[in-house]
């Protein structure tokens, strides 16, 4: 469980984070939306532990982000919407940076996100679904508990956007994901809007 608790976070003299509350259950897909500008990035960045927030606390199954440096490269995955796969390396490459486990485990991952074939190419030599699907083999090749994705669908067709959501909802992890894309969201999804930094 990622319980976020009275976050406010600021750059400079503007409030960009107001008193933030949430909590995501374990195993929980969220879904996280919200103008241009209303804080969607920085609040994953900050519950993702890439970034310090200036006030308040986030817990991950107890335990504060201030005592888990360790933790976040065990536990924690991301997905960014601009993949950023290593061009000089081929695919099984890339992963193979990221974690100690062996290619045969790797291709098992590769091959639930329908890319086995590919592993021996570079990410040039893949398509743009291709390659989200690669980068979300990155992040969840070492079983992250938590996983974030900021617009990951983000310069993809809707076809190809919609596999990526789904990939995303039956990830065995608490998985919060920013979209604009309306469309991409369905009936029985939780949906949180962002709004000037507030949560509405
Ligand atoms: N490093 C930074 N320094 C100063 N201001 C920043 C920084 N990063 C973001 N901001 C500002 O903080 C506010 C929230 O930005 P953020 O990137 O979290 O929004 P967002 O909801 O992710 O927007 P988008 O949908 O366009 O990605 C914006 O007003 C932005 O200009
Ligand atoms: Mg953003």
């Amino acid at each position: 469980m990622i319980e976020v608790r009275n976050l406010s976070h600021y750059y400079g003299e503007e409030k960009v984070l107001e008193n933030i509350n949430l909590t995501l259950e374990d195993g929980s897909f969220t879904i996280l939306t919200g103008e241009s500008g209303s804080g969607k990035t920085t609040l994953l960045s900050i519950m993702s532990s890439l970034l310090q927030q200036d006030k308040g606390e986030i817990y991950y199954s107890d335990v504060a982000t201030s005592s888990v440096d360790q933790f976040r490269n065990q536990y924690i995955g991301f997905i960014f919407q601009f993949h950023y796969l290593i061009a000089h390396l081929t695919i099984m490459e890339n992963i193979k940076m990221v974690t100690k486990k062996s290619k045969e485990e790797i291709l098992v991952v590769l091959e639930y996100l329908g890319i086995d074939n590919l592993a021996n190419r570079y990410p040039s030599m893949l398509s743009g679904g291709q390659r989200q699907r690669a980068s979300i083999a990155r992040a969840i090749i070492n079983e992250p508990k938590y996983l974030f994705a900021d617009e990951p669908t983000g310069n993809l067709d809707s076809k190809n956007s919609k596999i990526i959501f789904d990939i995303l909802r039956n990830i065995d992890a608490t998985v919060l994901v920013v979209t604009h894309d309306k469309s991409l969201i369905e009936k029985e999804d939780r949906v949180l809007e962002m709004k000037d930094g507030k949560l509405c």
